[in-house]
């Protein structure tokens, strides 16, 4: 369950992760008055108290019996967002009830469009607000041996897709199950009524592609460093992908982010939130819904004192002109 939970840290691109954020230094700005200040943030129609939201992650119920429940219920006591994983551990419907608020879904194609649609059909029956599609890592490279009793229990069953002779596992096999660009289009269509993100994005013309396409808004990352390990440092990307979608388009960023410090050196070069991963997880083995709202609320606090520091009481302020 550990090397689960710690793949792709101590990668080349993990560590990549790591040296982009240490590289960016925060310059401090004393003397400003900070009275006031304040994390809040507007996000797709939401008031969020602070911008760390939880990424999704697969299978929490093995780090804690109470699984994505735990998670969702202390985002919502911590005023933030989650966004619950298609490999959740949990039925959809009871990750919302233990929120009591309207979640974001995170969603995986599904080989075809009429499972995929099934799948959103009852994420959005369940009340979730937000979809965001990741598109940087094929389902099939998600699988992990699993203890018998966690297990993705929202999805249907994978089909089989025998190859023919001289066929190739990757490119026949695995990639045959991934979505393409046409197949945005038609989730975009699918959804007209709730804002889509696009998760998994490193590459500016993606960026502008997927929002030409409709798009509300998208998440750089490289998925922690844990699938290409080759991949630049999502930190290294975020700046072009910006300036690709304009101001108008919320751009989120994930991987790496272990500090309020990490936030704000994301949120100083543009990003409008960020995704937790890893950090949350390791509060929810610890200590179940206390231990990610502990965790939480220690990355708010840095993020407060790191802001004050430099000379920001508010994150309009941070986006000004950024805080290195
Ligand atoms: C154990 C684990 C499982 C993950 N499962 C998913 C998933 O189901 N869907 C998804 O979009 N991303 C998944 N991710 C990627 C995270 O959403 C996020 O991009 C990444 O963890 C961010 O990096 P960080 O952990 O350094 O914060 C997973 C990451 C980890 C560590």
């Amino acid at each position: 369950m550990w090397h689960y939970l710690d793949g792709g840290r101590d990668t080349v691109c993990g560590r990549a992760n790591r040296a982009a954020l240490d590289a960016m230094p925060l310059r401090p700005r004393p003397l400003v008055d900070v009275r006031g200040g304040h994390t809040r943030i507007e996000l797709f129609g939401e008031t969020l108290g602070h911008p760390l939201l939880l990424a999704p992650i697969a299978y929490q119920r093995l780090q804690h019996p109470d699984g994505e429940c735990a998670s969702a219920m202390a985002a919502a006591a911590q005023d933030g967002q989650m966004v619950v994983s298609t490999l959740a551990s949990q039925p959809l419907e009871q990750i919302a009830r233990a929120a009591e608020k309207p979640l974001w879904f995170q969603l995986y194609w599904q080989g075809d469009r009429e499972r995929t649609a099934r799948l959103l059909d009852r994420a959005l029956a369940a009340g979730y607000r937000c979809v965001v599609f990741t598109v940087d890592a094929p389902i099939k490279l998600a699988a992990s041996p699993l203890p018998a009793d966690v297990r993705a229990v929202n999805i249907e069953p994978p089909g089989q897709r025998p190859l023919r002779p001289g066929q190739s596992e990757v490119f026949d096999g695995w990639m045959a199950d991934a979505p393409g660009w046409d197949d945005l289009a038609w989730l975009r269509a699918r959804t007209p009524e709730v804002p889509l993100l696009i998760k998994g994005v490193l590459h500016a013309a993606d960026a502008a592609r997927a929002v030409d396409l409709g798009c509300d808004g998208v998440v750089v990352s490289n998925h922690g460093g844990r699938v290409l390990d080759c991949a630049p440092p999502a930190l290294s990307c975020l700046t072009e992908v910006i300036a690709a979608v304009g101001d108008d388009v919320p751009v989120l960023f994930d991987s790496g982010i272990d500090s309020g410090a990490d936030a704000l050196r994301a949120l100083s070069l543009g990003a409008r939130a960020v995704l937790v991963g890893r950090p949350y997880l390791w509060g929810l083995a610890a200590g179940g819904a206390l231990g990610v709202a502990h965790v939480i609320r220690l990355l708010r606090d840095e993020l407060e004192m790191s802001m004050a520091l430099c000379g920001r009481a508010t994150l309009a302020d941070v986006s000004a002109d950024r805080c290195g």
